[in-house]
């Protein structure tokens, strides 16, 4: 079993360089897909959910290359077996965009029902009615969501109940490539959509309006082979943004998106870091003064559910009563019970947690709950006195590429043990 040890209480300085965005390459991946012709995809992340997403492209006979680390060539002109089986989709939420790719691309799709993050109830009903639209007949049948469009795809008018990026995504991946016009309704606006309609564009289809909440797709017959560069990711980036506002640090994050980050940086400007904008990157300074302040996840453009556990775990450090109320997923607060453990007081009720700032944390031997909720226990484990031990990392390891790596650039005194023999935390 692998851990993270970490002795908290140094100041995080320096440069790091943000890589490209996970949600965005889980769903551009499968797309590639659509094509018929081989893609070029740059700056995908180095991290285990595109291990994953390989995976299930090479067992559909899919052929995957890797260039270098963060380059694939992808060539779907030969694919074998539509299906994708239970034990690629168990950890991994995203690998539902096949649904909506395979059936884009080969009329039908069996894809076994995703694990992915536990964030409380994840049903697909959206998903499901949104290709049902376009004329995508299905079932569950033992786990497996088997969907076929024996007329062929067609465009449709759809309205989500609710604000989905999955969704919008998996019927975005179908209606390119059916016959007419598909209008998605609510759809969501996050940067990932935006960087999957012009990955789609670049091989030829026609998406108009991702990023505002009405999509028009014309569908088309053939999509081509593109070169692509996937945008930079927003969570990684706010990540490191908190990370410098809690270790009263000083760091310049580069390859990113200042605007994907604007909700972000007015909350920690709020809370009392210096945040500086520049064309590419943002440099974050940590006061060593963080006030309280209140927040709600909402879609894009407001604050991302996804940096809910990160500054959950910052205003443990502020002075006073925050309150920080979750407002996509109803169960997003079980890291709370680890960040007690390292002595932050915060009391939650259903969606809504309220943080009696203490000032500080404590180290102690803490447990990642899932991908975001673990990269908060290393928040938690830079700023606190003492040493922090993190098991369950592999959930980090899903979404962060090389943070190990990347904190210890900055200062940090972070370390991956590998087994219990091992463990040694205060010989770091
Ligand atoms: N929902 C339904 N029915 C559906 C689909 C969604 O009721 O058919 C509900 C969900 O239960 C949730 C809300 O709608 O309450 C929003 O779900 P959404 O579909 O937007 O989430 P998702 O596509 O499953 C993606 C990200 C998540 C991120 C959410 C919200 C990927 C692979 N995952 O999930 O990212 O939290 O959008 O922004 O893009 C993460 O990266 O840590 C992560 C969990």
């Amino acid at each position: 079993m692998e851990k993270y040890v970490i002795k908290g209480g140094n100041r995080l300085q320096g440069e790091v360089t943000v890589s490209g965005a996970k949600n965005a390459a889980v769903a551009i991946l499968p797309a590639a897909i659509l094509s018929d012709e081989p893609c070029t995809i740059e700056n995908v992340p180095n991290i285990s959910d595109i291990d994953c997403t390989i995976k299930i492209l090479t067992q559909m006979g899919v052929q995957v290359k890797i260039i270098n680390k963060s380059t694939l060539y992808i060539d779907p002109r030969h694919i074998v077996n539509p299906t994708v089986p239970y034990d690629l989709t168990k950890n991994m939420r995203a690998s539902y965009y096949f649904l909506g790719a395979l059936l884009g691309k080969a009329g039908s799709a069996r894809v076994s029902m995703p694990g992915g993050c536990d964030l409380g109830a994840r049903p697909i009903d959206q998903h499901l009615k949104g290709l049902a639209s376009l004329g995508a007949d299905g079932a569950v049948d033992h786990g497996m969501v088997h969907l076929e469009s024996k007329n062929g795809l067609k465009g449709a008018h759809i309205y989500f109940d609710i604000v989905t990026v999955g969704a919008t995504i998996n019927v975005m991946l179908a209606a390119v490539k059916a016959t007419g016009l598909t209008v998605i309704e609510n759809a969501a606006k996050e940067p990932h959509i935006v960087d999957l309609a012009n990955f789609l564009n670049s091989m030829g289809a026609e998406i108009m309006g991702a990023g505002t909440d009405v999509i028009k797709i014309r569908g088309v017959k053939h999509l081509h082979g593109t070169q692509y560069s996937i945008i930079p990711d927003q969570i990684e980036a706010g990540t490191f943004m908190v990370m410098a506002a809690a270790t009263k640090g000083n760091i310049l994050i580069k390859n990113v998106i200042p605007k994907h980050l604007e909700s972000i940086s007015v909350k920690l400007e709020k809370i009392g870091a210096i945040v500086e904008e520049y064309d590419d990157s943002i440099r974050v300074i940590g006061t060593g003064r963080l006030e309280k302040t209140s927040i709600k996840t909402l879609p894009h453009p407001g604050f991302p559910t996804d940096m809910q556990p990160q500054i959950t775990t910052l205003l443990t450090l502020a002075e006073g009563t925050s309150i920080v109320t979750e407002g996509i997923w109803d169960n997003r607060f079980k890291y709370v019970d680890e960040l007690r453990r390292m002595g932050a007081d915060i009391s939650v009720d259903g969606k809504v947690a309220v943080i009696e700032g203490t000032g500080h944390l404590m180290g102690a031997p803490v447990k990642a709950t899932d991908l975001r909720a673990g990269v908060a226990m290393i928040i938690a484990g830079l700023a606190a006195s003492g040493i922090t031990e993190i098991e369950d990392i592999h959930h980090i390891e899903r979404g962060y590429e090389d943070i190990e790596l990347k904190l210890r650039a900055l200062g940090a005194d972070i370390k991956k043990i590998h087994s219990p023999e091992n463990e040694m935390p205060l010989a770091l």
